[in-house]
């Protein structure tokens, strides 16, 4: 069967996104692959919606991707608007965040199930390539950019009478030039409130957010010493750890598949008293609503317009706030999207092989041991990973 190849970018509708899964260049580099582009027209995407008329795109209006032909994949970044229970016969290409058992899973797969046979969810959290690695993400720029926004929320928490401010609304930057500039200007801030060099901890510093992170510090001016580097053999005795403790700035950047020892908890700030440097977690993996999650501080994402909150119970030592924004990377939105639009590409050359392979068989599940070696097995395993998760919602 011959399928078009086509894809559709929808708008964003989350607040603050400005990322884009494709761009201008991605685009141009799938139409001269033969591929069909439209565009949703988006006021708060970082690219102009001219930029994609002008290398062939076909603009249409805002958030209409539900009339678009059915055999047209949907493609775009975050979450559908909320409160949405309407079922989905598209296949989605997106960040669905369903597929931990984050708060409300089940109302988002279920969309999914309501718009069978057509309908599928392609995660892009979940695409890998045959050595089981993401073929797209936006770690890099979500460490680099939590790295700085945590930097900055020390800044205005130490900077202030009684450690009583905190960050205000904070904004996408052109590049991250501006942003490093920005941040440096606040350093000296820092280093005289505390009298001395900030130190931050980095745990996962060996994946992606984790080198962004340490990268951003290095570049905002600390000193290597002072940036703590941790993977798995630093956290393997067991948390808590009372080397968090220390830090001025703790960012958690791992990849959390179980469930592991806390890496802090409410009773081990308690006991550290004032002897407690910490004044800012950024949790980069925000695993908030995940019942694993490794800092149980907290409960709630935090937002660009109110990018920290405070830890609740503290009864001794400075105040101590968690940033927990799970769309960093769009601090930093026109690298960002370049960076996973272009990691992405190879991968949706694939994905009309995928569609044709799977339209005889709609509606019907597929198992990881149906996928096959070819190069749209990215897609065919991204299918049967939605059909597991699927069978584990109608299990329960
Ligand atoms: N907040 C945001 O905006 C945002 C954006 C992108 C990604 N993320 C999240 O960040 C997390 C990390 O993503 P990534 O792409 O960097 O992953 P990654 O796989 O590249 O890196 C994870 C690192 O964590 C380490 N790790 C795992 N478990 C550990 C443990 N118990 N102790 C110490 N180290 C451990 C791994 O060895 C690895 O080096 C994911 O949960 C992802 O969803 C958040």
């Amino acid at each position: 069967m011959v399928q078009k190849k086509s894809l559709w970018l929808r708008c964003e509708t989350k607040e603050f996104e400005h990322r884009s899964a494709l761009t201008p260049t991605t685009a141009k580099q799938l139409i001269d692959q033969g591929f069909d582009i439209t565009v949703e027209r988006d006021p708060q995407r970082i690219f102009d919606d001219e930029e994609f008329e002008k290398v062939g795109c076909k603009l249409v209006e805002h958030n209409s991707w539900s009339s678009a032909p059915i055999e047209t994949p949907i493609i775009g970044l975050k979450e559908l608007p909320p409160n949405d229970t309407s079922a989905l016969p598209h296949t989605h290409i997106m960040f669905a965040h369903c597929y931990k058992q984050q708060g409300g899973w089940k109302d988002v797969i279920s969309r999914w199930e309501a718009g069978q046979p057509t309908g599928m969810l392609y995660d892009l959290e979940f695409l890998q390539d045959e050595r089981g690695r993401r073929v797209a993400a936006f770690g890099y720029h979500a460490g680099f950019a939590g790295a700085a926004v945590g930097t900055l929320a020390l800044a205005k928490q130490v900077g202030s009478e009684g450690e009583k401010d905190r960050l205000g609304e904070i904004h996408a930057y052109p590049n991250e030039g501006e942003l490093i500039k920005y941040v440096k200007g606040q350093m000296s801030v820092i280093e005289q409130r505390l009298g001395r060099k900030p130190r931050a901890l980095v745990i996962g510093a060996l994946g992606r957010c984790g080198r962004g992170a340490v990268d951003f510090f290095k570049a905002a001016g600390f000193e290597d010493d002072n940036i703590a580097k941790w993977d798995m053999a630093e956290t393997q005795k067991g948390g808590p750890f009372n080397e968090i403790l220390e830090a001025d700035v703790f960012v958690n950047c791992i990849y959390l598949t179980s469930k592991i020892p806390s890496f802090i908890s409410p009773e081990s700030i308690a006991a550290a008293g004032d002897k407690r440097q910490l004044r800012v977690v950024v949790d980069v993996s925000c695993d908030t609503t995940n019942p694993n999650n490794p800092i149980p501080i907290y409960s709630i994402n935090t937002t660009f317009d109110k990018p920290t909150v405070d830890v609740d119970g503290i009864t001794s030592g400075p105040p101590m706030t968690v940033v927990s924004i799970d769309h960093l990377p769009t601090l930093l939105p026109r690298e960002a999207s370049d960076a996973f639009s272009t990691d992405l590409l190879p991968s949706l050359l694939t994905l009309p092989q995928a569609l044709a392979e799977r339209a005889p068989r709609q509606g019907t599940a597929i198992t990881a041991s149906e996928v096959g070696s070819g190069p749209e097995r990215v897609w065919k395993e991204a299918e049967a990973l939605f059909w597991k998760v699927l069978g584990e919602k109608n299990a329960q």
